[in-house]
């Protein structure tokens, strides 16, 4: 009897070690978390995005400081496309189709751009011809007020879109560039 109950007591003694033991684990694992790893943060990863970016972004870009605007770059395109939105799409369309709102019942309406279907002439040198003096007769305005620089940023957009850009050499259009202001 006194056997069993030996038995009885080492074997739950054995049971409450591990017990102990394993609450041990438990508590100096959280008092790892808590005092020596300090949690875990959760904002560790979120990535702040005006920190790193900040110092390696490219400047922002000054069409001012472009000194040949006539060549076509993607910063180009892009500062003309900006200037579309502006000044052309309610015309034109957001993409050039010639479905702006303003352009609705327009006679003649507005150019379809991307089909480019040019009754002033194709190429670079036509358009900013176009959109120094506008279209006589038509609701196409001038654009002479902008700087030379904007309109061709507007150019290389429209050369961007249409499907008809015509055959101007660089040489030709760097030629033109000096006499258009
Ligand atoms: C008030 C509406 C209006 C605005 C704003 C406007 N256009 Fe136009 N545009 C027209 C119309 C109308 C025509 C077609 C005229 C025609 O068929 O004679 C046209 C024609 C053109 C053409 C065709 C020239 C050709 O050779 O056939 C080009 C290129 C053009 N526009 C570019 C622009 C650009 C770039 C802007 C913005 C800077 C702009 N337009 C703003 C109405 C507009």
């Amino acid at each position: 009897m006194s056997d069993q109950q030996d038995h009885s007591y080492h074997y739950n003694r054995g049971g409450m070690y591990a017990f102990m033991f394993s609450m041990v684990l438990v508590f100096s694992f959280f008092f790892y978390l808590v005092a020596i790893h300090k949690g875990v943060d959760l904002d560790e990863k979120v990535v702040d995005p005006h920190a790193p970016q900040a110092e390696n972004a490219a400047p922002a870009f000054d069409i001012n400081s472009v000194k040949e605007p006539w060549v076509s770059t993607p910063e180009l395109v892009a500062y003309g496309k900006k200037q579309f939105e502006t000044n052309c799409s309610m015309c034109h369309g957001p993409e050039g189709k010639g479905d702006g709102p303003a352009g609705q019942g327009l006679k003649p309406p507005p150019r379809n751009l991307v089909e480019g279907k040019w009754t002033q002439g194709v190429g670079a040198i036509a358009h900013f011809k176009v959109l120094e003096h506008g279209i006589p007769g038509s609701s196409m305005p001038s654009f002479g007020q902008l700087k030379a620089a904007d309109r061709w940023a507007l150019v290389q957009f429209v050369q961007s879109i249409t499907q008809n850009k015509g055959n101007d050499t660089p040489a030709q259009i760097a030629e033109f560039a000096k006499t258009a202001k």
